[in-house]
């Protein structure tokens, strides 16, 4: 016969066994809540739904559209303010077609086009995520400060009707066609939202394609947005990545820096909240996807390296004014021969941003600065200072012409006016820290992604 006491305990892990279950019925396995803890980060749904001050997810970033400012939601698991009241079928209704709980269409602010391609498994790991891995927090929604009658969203159901897919979960291949090369594909179309900045958009503001099969526009590069032009991806010169291995692109998504370049505006965001937290394989897959894209600008010419500016500077002949700032302001850390030093100043010469017809990259980064985001790979964040007020419009001009056009490069040569235009909104660049951003964290949020606000909106 058992003793009292082993009786009791014998009654206790029973208890304590039901007790497991039935909250195991309630809330799902931490596996499920840790992989939709990594989906959020591929699609970096932190950046916009948190406020600078504010807590994580609990919404409130400002999204400046022609017609007025559009807010982030609260998508904590707050049952009055955020989405704690929403089953799995809103959730799943809302990421795919961008119709609410409450019936009305959101702006295309939040990027449901391409959100709609998820499987059905990571959608509910996704929503088991923020169901059960976010705190809840009360932040009411802020309405947008669109005026009346342009605030009414019946547009935005003819919007969808006109340019959103019809959803389609993902259903990977069975068997055949590299499943790395699919993953890529499903990462950068799907979560990624890659195609939000890097792909142009049309008359509707629609992005022109939504994956390879529709069209070369497909990340065939982007308008700029707060004076950042985000690039081509495709494998082409003129830009693009034709450059870059493999291995350089996961890099660069990795640590926001490589031997070819350096992140800056919007990129920095999603390699600092986004990037940075991806799988060694994810990166490869999206690199490989990245590099399968064949050019969509078939005409531009490879860079050939050039070294006549070069010897030209090294034997003092500095016959423009470009090139006397360039040796003045610049040289120091990009050299003259414009190889910079290893990661830590990029190269200029054969840089894919000083390719293309588009000088305002350049001359953005001239005005404001840069940062290179420190991440958990690479922790120090490098700094190159702005020359808004040390340069005036035609020094600026000048000295982008410079560099577009010396050691090889293919750009266009910058005009002030350009520079006058830009520096208008050149905002100084300050750095961003992911340390006090993460959830779960008590920190607030830092400088809010202000490129991303400008990014997509109608
Ligand atoms: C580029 C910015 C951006 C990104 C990235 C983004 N969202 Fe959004 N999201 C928005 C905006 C803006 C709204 C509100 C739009 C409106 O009110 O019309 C919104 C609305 C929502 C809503 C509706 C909430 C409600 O109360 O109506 C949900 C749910 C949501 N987002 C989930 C997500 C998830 C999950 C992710 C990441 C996978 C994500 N969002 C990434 C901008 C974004
Ligand atoms: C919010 C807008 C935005 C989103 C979303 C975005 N990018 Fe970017 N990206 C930019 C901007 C702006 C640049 C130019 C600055 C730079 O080169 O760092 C850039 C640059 C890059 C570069 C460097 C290209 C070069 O030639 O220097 C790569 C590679 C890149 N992005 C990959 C990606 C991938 C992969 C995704 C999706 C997972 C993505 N980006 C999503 C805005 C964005
Ligand atoms: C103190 C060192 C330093 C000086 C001086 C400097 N830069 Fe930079 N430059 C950097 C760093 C660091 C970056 C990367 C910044 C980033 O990614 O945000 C950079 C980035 C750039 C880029 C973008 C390339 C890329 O891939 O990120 C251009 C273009 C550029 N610098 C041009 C210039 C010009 C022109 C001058 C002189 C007027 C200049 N720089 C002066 C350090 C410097």
């Amino acid at each position: 016969m058992k003793k009292p006491t082993q009786r009791w305990l014998a009654a206790l892990s029973l208890m304590l066994a039901t007790g497991a279950s039935m909250a195991a019925t309630t809330a799902p396995d931490a596996q499920l809540i840790k992989q939709g803890e990594y989906l959020a980060r591929a699609g970096d749904c932190i950046a916009c739904h948190s406020a600078p001050q504010g807590k994580p997810y609990a919404g409130g970033l400002g999204m400046a559209t022609p017609i007025g400012k559009v807010y982030s939601t609260n998508i904590t698991p707050d049952k009055q303010h955020g989405i704690g009241n929403w089953s799995f079928e809103d959730f799943d209704k809302l990421m795919r077609t961008g119709v609410t709980k409450q019936g009305y269409t959101v702006y295309p602010a939040m990027p449901y086009p391409s959100y709609s391609r998820l499987s059905d498994a990571d959608m509910r790991a996704l929503y088991a995520y923020l169901m059960h891995g976010v705190p809840a927090n009360a932040a009411p929604n802020r309405a947008s400060d669109i005026p009346w009658p342009l605030s009414m969203r019946f547009p935005l159901t003819v919007w969808r009707w006109v340019f959103a897919p019809k959803p389609a979960p993902y259903v990977p291949a069975a068997g055949a066609g590299d499943q790395q090369l699919l993953r890529g594909a499903y990462l950068v179309q799907g979560l990624g939202h890659c195609g939000a900045c890097h792909t142009a958009r049309g008359v509707g503001m629609q992005e022109k394609a939504l994956t390879d099969l529709d069209s070369n526009a497909y990340l065939a590069g982007g308008a700029a947005i707060d004076g950042w032009v985000a690039p081509s991806l495709r494998n082409e010169h003129g830009g693009g990545l034709a450059r870059w291995s493999e291995a350089d692109i996961a890099e660069f998504l990795k640590t926001g820096r490589n031997s070819h370049s350096a992140s800056f505006g919007a990129m920095n965001d999603v390699v600092t909240h986004s990037m940075q937290y991806m799988s060694k394989d994810d990166l490869g897959s999206i690199a490989k996807y990245l590099k399968s894209l064949p050019p969509a600008n078939t005409s531009a010419k490879p860079f050939v390296g050039d070294d006549k500016v070069a010897k030209a500077l090294f034997a003092g002949k500095v016959d423009t004014t470009g090139a006397q700032l360039y040796l003045n302001n610049c040289a120091g850390c990009h050299r003259s021969d414009g190889k910079g030093y290893g990661k830590a100043f990029p190269a200029l010469a054969g840089n894919a941003v000083l390719q293309t017809a588009d000088p305002t990259s350049a001359i953005n980064i001239v005005l404001s600065g840069g940062m290179v985001p420190a991440t958990h790979t690479a922790p120090s964040a490098l700094v190159m200072g702005g020359y808004a007020k040390t340069l005036n419009d035609q020094q600026i001009a000048e000295v982008v012409s410079f560099i577009q056009t010396s050691w090889g490069n293919h750009g266009s040569a910058a005009t002030a006016a350009q520079v006058a235009k830009l520096r208008k909104t050149a905002v100084p660049v300050q750095g961003t820290t992911e340390a006090s951003f993460a959830p779960g964290r008590s920190g607030t949020v830092p400088v809010p992604p202000a490129a991303r606000a400008n990014v997509m909106q109608q």
